[in-house]
């Protein structure tokens, strides 16, 4: 199968589909791989090392779209791609088409086939290629919580870990999935002081059992946050309801029983967020203050750790990439189900229930497709 991996060209990304490693695989396995010219810098990777992985450099995104039978890619298309999307091509990447109805349209019109990571779920109703993603945005949340406490940036002032002598920086995690552990280990392991709140019992025996002494659990309520509010120095919001809003846990009345300087990163911005004040920011304007409290609410963290997330993305993807190249797409969906629901939109029908709906689209079921196979 021929390969493409074109140049990011949304504002601001630097992440690429595919690493020079991956590259090397795809090229074992006999398969043609065309990299666009650059798509790598922004990750760190220079096109030598995806030509010395076997790989070919192609000069502009035109030629890089019309090289392959399969695209890989980070973020969903945008306009000016559209139009480079051929017939029956396969395309692998996030699209997230339930809020953006031009670019459905578009991938209709397209024709092609868009298998869609946010999408790709197993059995037990994890989402393999959005992991990933969470881990990196849970470590970060405690680096920019960390940092933002810092009094020249409008924080407390209060070091996260403190020193001998002096109490360590309390630190509220809201949510113990993937987000809300990956941020208590940073905390604990910088000496804070970590509690953990969630509504699910089985996760939080989970976390009690596996999480060092200074990270504790308490049940997710409007009590208990209130409890603790007043004497926290770093509120990080990591709740996720699938399908549904953030719940607002934190409300606009309480802020003023915070201390001045208290810092919240909600994470879960990309629903709503779980802090009523929350509005989405980005990296160049991050942050911004109501009632002495300092928010920071970029709803692409992981944007800013182009290097880890693009390791930490592909070696999620890659396994999946390399079925579908070996097998082609009806084939590795029968063969591996997480991938039959990463299918949304197949040579212009609309086979995510969820989509079809959204837009008051007709729906075709993705057995349709790959009872044919
Ligand atoms: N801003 C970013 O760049 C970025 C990056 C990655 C993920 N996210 C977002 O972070 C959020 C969390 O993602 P995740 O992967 O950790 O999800 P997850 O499903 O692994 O964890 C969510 C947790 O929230 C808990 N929860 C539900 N209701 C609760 C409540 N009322 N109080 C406390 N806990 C509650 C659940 O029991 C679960 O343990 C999501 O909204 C995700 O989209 C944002």
């Amino acid at each position: 199968m021929r390969i493409a991996v074109p140049k990011e060209i949304k504002n601001n990304e630097n992440r690429v589909a595919l690493t020079p490693a991956g590259a090397k695989e795809f090229v074992k396995e006999g398969h043609e791989v065309f990299v666009q010219q650059h798509a790598g810098v922004g990750s760190g990777f220079t096109d030598e090392a995806y030509e010395q992985a076997g790989a070919k450099i192609l000069p502009t995104i035109e030629s890089t779209y019309e090289a392959g039978d399969m695209v890989l890619k980070v973020k969903e298309p945008i306009a000016p791609e559209y139009g480079l999307i051929k017939e029956n091509q396969l395309l692998f990447t996030y699209f997230h088409f339930a809020s953006n109805e031009p670019l459905t349209r578009a991938m209709i019109q397209s024709k092609a086939v868009c298998l869609a990571y946010e999408t790709v779920e197993k059995p037990d109703r994890t989402l393999p290629l959005l992991v990933p993603m969470s881990e990196v945005a849970g470590r970060m949340a405690v680096q920019k919580g960390a940092n933002y406490l810092e009094k020249p940036l409008g924080g407390r002032g209060i070091l996260l870990g403190g020193v001998p002598g002096t109490l360590p920086a309390k630190v509220l995690i809201l949510g113990g999935g993937i987000v809300g552990t990956q941020a208590a280990w940073m905390a604990a392991g910088l000496g804070a002081d970590v509690i953990i709140m969630d509504v699910s019992l089985p996760r939080m025996r989970y976390l009690s059992d596996v999480m060092p002494k200074n990270v504790k659990t308490m049940m997710s309520n409007e009590y208990n946050i209130r409890k603790l509010i007043g004497s926290t120095d770093l509120i990080i919001g990591a709740v996720l309801i699938p399908g549904a809003k953030a719940p607002h846990l934190i409300t606009r009345d309480m802020l003023r029983e915070m201390l001045p300087g208290t810092v919240m990163v909600d994470v879960a911005v990309d629903q709503g967020g779980c802090i009523e004040t929350c509005q989405p920011t980005t990296h160049e304007n991050p942050t911004y203050t109501i009632d002495g409290v300092l928010h920071y609410c970029v709803a692409n963290m992981p944007g800013a750790v182009p290097y880890t997330s693009t390791l930490a993305l592909t070696n999620a993807t890659l396994p999946y990439a390399l079925a579908l190249a070996k097998n082609g797409w009806q084939e590795s969906c029968l063969h591996y189900p997480e991938l039959g629901s990463g299918l949304n939109i197949v040579k212009g029908d609309v086979v995510y229930q969820a989509v079809a709906q959204t837009f008051d689209l007709p729906y075709v079921p993705v057995s349709y497709y790959l009872n044919q196979h």
